[in-house]
């Protein structure tokens, strides 16, 4: 089950974005306006939609925005449109990363009702919808027109996934999105961050194939603003992350200030790991890369480099969008087509236009091969639905892989 859910879910806080944008151009004495059997004002309505998610969202994932949503008449809208979008991401997340619908969801000591993880999503829905039509209802009984906020005309506005997702954008290809994009990634990755990161599937699957990191030098390829450099550094690890980008290099070093270095300090550098580093050569027993394959342009000059900066029997970790998700997600159209560009459609949706190289997973392993590197972990990680694939199906979007450089003495590989 699950990223079929995320139709509807959108379709629900765009409907309700757009009654708090309707809301926004009404006097302070129409948004009190009410009508008999509805929960109370348009305004205590709308805070009541968005209250009553944030519980829901609490009892699906345990998780409360920082600030309380108090029950009052007025509300203060942009703060509501705040709460909605938080609650949205939550919940397109749960929604992707798929959930057992007959779970029980969280405890709450002063409910006794425990519905199921389906059963509190159906809630979620069903009581916006409820509320909206009410906020409807009122207006119509003082003779003005609500916002169409329907699911036919949500459909209508936003065509199905595959379309939208295979559009590429017009134009030439920039060299480096990342950079362009670079604050928009970051909030995408603070998303990333304030999930719980021990059941992360890519972190997991990575930190098991790299063993224990504790006091080790880690190469961190590609390391963007520095999300999985942190992750080893709490563990332990003295990192050094490198990345093409040096706007992003720059915000990984201002968090670190902010944050506070502890005794080792992450040593980001800018860098084009697909160019040889002689500083850097031969000087990695682990390397790990997460989630940036798919963003290098020429993987196999990336798998040489990387190779050149392992000492023999390093090990090399990396996490990256299945290629097989790819047209799954309808990303591209001919799964051969080694170099076509696709677009990450979650990513575009929080401001992040960026491109990735759709390889084939045989062109992947043969320039990692061809490097020198010994495949020995093949890990399908994260699994979901789609709306491409058959209901109640289950399909791994992601990979982690896990390569070892030969040693000298090592007779079973040819370099
Ligand atoms: C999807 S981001 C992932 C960043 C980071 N690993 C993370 O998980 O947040 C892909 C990264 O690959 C970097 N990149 C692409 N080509 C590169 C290259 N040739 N050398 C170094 N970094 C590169 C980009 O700048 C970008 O930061």
């Amino acid at each position: 089950m699950a990223s079929a859910l995320l139709v509807p879910v959108r379709q629900g806080t765009w409907a309700t974005l757009r009654l708090i944008a309707f809301v926004r151009d009404l006097r302070p004495e129409q948004r009190a306006w009410s009508a008999p059997g509805t929960y109370g004002s348009i305004e205590q309505t709308l805070g009541h939609i968005v209250g009553a998610e944030h519980y829901y969202l609490y009892r699906l994932t345990g998780e409360m925005p920082s600030a309380e949503l108090k029950p009052a008449s007025t509300v203060d809208l942009a703060d509501l449109e705040e709460r909605v979008r938080w609650c949205s991401d939550r919940l397109e997340r749960l929604c992707v990363q798929g959930f057992d619908q007959h779970a029980p969801t969280h405890r709450n000591p002063g409910d006794p009702r425990m519905p199921t993880m389906g059963g509190m999503v159906t809630q979620l829905l069903c009581h916006g919808t409820e509320h909206r039509a009410q906020i409807a209802t009122i207006l119509g009984a003082h003779g003005v027109e609500s916002p169409d906020t329907s699911g036919w005309t949500y459909a209508e506005q936003h065509p199905p996934a595959m379309a939208e997702l295979a559009a590429e954008p017009p134009g030439p290809l920039p060299p480096n999105p990342w950079d362009a994009h670079a604050e928009a990634y970051q909030r995408f990755v603070r998303l990333r961050e304030e999930a719980d990161l021990a059941v992360d599937p890519f972190v997991s699957a990575m930190l098991s194939s790299l063993g224990e990191v504790t006091g080790r030098e880690v190469l961190d390829a590609c390391c963007g603003e520095g999300f999985f450099s942190r992750v080893l550094a709490t563990r332990g690890a003295r990192v050094i992350g490198v990345d093409l980008s040096p706007r992003l290099i720059e915000m990984a070093r201002e968090r670190q200030e902010r944050d506070g270095a502890g005794e080792d300090p992450i040593d980001y550098r800018v860098g084009d790991l697909t160019r040889p580093i002689a500083s850097l050569e031969r000087r990695f027993s682990l390397i790990a890369s997460h989630l940036a394959l798919n963003d290098v342009a020429d993987h196999r000059a990336f798998a040489r480099v990387l190779a050149s900066l392992a000492d023999p029997g390093a090990r090399l970790v990396l996490a990256l969008n299945n290629p097989y998700s790819s047209l799954v997600r309808g990303h591209i159209k001919d799964y051969f087509e080694n170099g076509a560009i696709g677009w990450y459609a979650g990513m575009a949706q929080r401001g992040v236009k960026a491109h990735y190289y759709h390889r084939t997973l045989e062109e992947y392993l043969d320039a990692f091969f061809a490097a020198g590197w010994r495949l020995t972990k093949l890990a399908d990680v994260w699994p979901g639905q789609n709306d491409l694939l058959p209901a109640g199906t289950s399909f791994p979007y992601g990979l982690v892989l896990a390569f070892d450089m030969p040693t000298a003495g090592d007779v079973s590989v040819r370099r």
